[in-house]
């Protein structure tokens, strides 16, 4: 069966998610260089997150946009192995646009995208458990919490970390997810 090719634009009630593009990469570099951006998205450095981004192999990378301009990115992986199949999502917004519902909205809508469009029955994400506004922006949109995955990942200190995984099924978007 052929491959979907990913979307171009996916729209959230506030939101606009459309595919990267080159000329995003300097606003993003400077997104990803904020302290509270970068404390968890760029353990390996600015240059390391910004060249992950752009070189993303394995998932597919949107701009979260907020009335024409860029205030982040957001990604899904598949993995397509069909008994297996489900969805990662990962995320980052701009320490100014932070605590606004942006977040929650973007995820929503990438992972209805995911549902209705995608055809997936089962979503994922894995913030540290440190990460409590990750955690609570996602716990509003209907992801459950799984459990902690311990010593999950390395941090900007060069230390093992938690992680949490949470997945949602379909059906379980919150009703105050964008429609
Ligand atoms: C995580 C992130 C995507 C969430 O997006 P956001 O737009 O800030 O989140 P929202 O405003 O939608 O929701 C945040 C929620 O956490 C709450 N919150 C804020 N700071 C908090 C804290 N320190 N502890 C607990 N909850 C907190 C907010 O009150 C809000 O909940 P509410 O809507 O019930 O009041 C964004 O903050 C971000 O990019 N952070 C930096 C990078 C990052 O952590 N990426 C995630 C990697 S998994």
């Amino acid at each position: 069966m052929p491959r979907l090719e990913p979307a171009q634009t996916i729209s959230g009630r506030r939101v606009w998610l459309r595919l990267l593009r080159p000329e995003d990469r300097d606003r993003l570099r400077a997104i990803l260089a904020e302290p509270e951006v970068a404390r968890w998205w760029a353990p390996n450095g600015l240059d390391a997150a910004v060249d992950e981004l752009f070189g993303e192999e394995e998932g597919v990378v949107y701009a979260i946009e907020l009335d024409g301009g860029v205030i982040g990115a957001i990604e899904y992986d598949e993995e397509n192995e069909r008994d297996y199949r489900h969805a990662g999502i990962d995320l980052f917004v701009a320490t100014d646009y932070q605590g606004r519902g942006l977040g929650r909205d973007a995820v929503a809508s990438m992972a209805r995208h995911l549902f209705e469009v995608r055809g997936h029955h089962r979503v994922v994400i894995d913030p540290a458990v440190a990460n409590e506004r990750a955690i609570r922006a996602y716990e509003r949109v209907g992801f459950r919490r799984v459990g902690v995955m311990r010593s999950y990942e390395r941090g900007p200190d060069g230390r093992w970390h938690d992680g949490l995984l949470l997945d949602m099924l379909r059906g379980e978007l919150t009703d105050e997810s964008p429609r």
